[in-house]
């Protein structure tokens, strides 16, 4: 990827998170931050982790974190969206994830360490976008039968599903990237730290 690709890609980013962290707002989701836990802007620029409260989360619902500049998407699923995961996996690129896309402690068709949290680098894989959060189910112009919510990307239309995991027949080639991250307790998601590092 050229330099130019990803520093319009940053560019969307930017202009997207914006719009995705207002949405958040109007229906009131947002993860409670308590100040002393966040990193000053200037040790998160250096990428110090970043932790969130994820116990206020919804099932079915999306809150976007910021680390290292990128966005980070944590979806916590219901039991019935992790369990008909592996039925999608005849329409995906890479089912079961290559070591790229994921860390090693990262596995199976969910890609989260608690299957009900799946934690994403929100940039599309093809050229950086913000792919947009899609949870309806069966929609015609995402694929119908084949779509049990998922991410859309609006630049290019690469569709990817509540792991994260590319759709055949799109630009994007790669699976979303899941980044490093630990559980401190139940509730507290660190991003940044790899599990079992701590
Ligand atoms: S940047 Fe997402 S499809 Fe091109």
């Amino acid at each position: 990827m050229s330099n130019d690709g990803v520093n319009s890609g940053r560019r969307r980013f930017l202009t997207a998170a914006t719009s995705v962290v207002g949405g958040a707002g109007v229906v009131g989701v947002a993860v409670p931050f308590v100040g002393s836990w966040n990193p000053s802007a200037k040790a998160k620029a250096a990428g110090a982790p970043v932790k969130a409260d994820v116990s206020k989360i919804a099932p079915g619902q999306m809150v976007v974190v910021e680390w290292r500049g990128k966005p980070v998407y944590i979806l916590r699923r219901t039991p019935e969206q992790v369990e008909e995961l592996s039925s999608l996996n005849s329409y995906l690129k890479d089912p079961s994830s290559e070591v790229s896309e994921q860390p090693e402690y990262i596995e199976g068709d969910g890609r989260a360490i608690k299957p009900e949290y799946l934690v994403l680098v929100g940039l599309c894989t093809h050229l950086g976008c913000a792919p947009k959060h899609r949870p309806e189910v069966g929609t015609p112009d995402l694929g119908g039968d084949s779509w049990l919510g998922g991410f859309f990307c609006p630049c290019h239309g690469s569709r990817f599903d509540l792991a994260g995991r590319v759709y055949k027949g799109v630009p994007a080639s790669a699976n979303l990237i899941v980044p490093p991250y630990s559980f401190e307790s139940d509730k507290v998601i660190v991003i940044g730290v790899d599990q079992g590092a701590a």
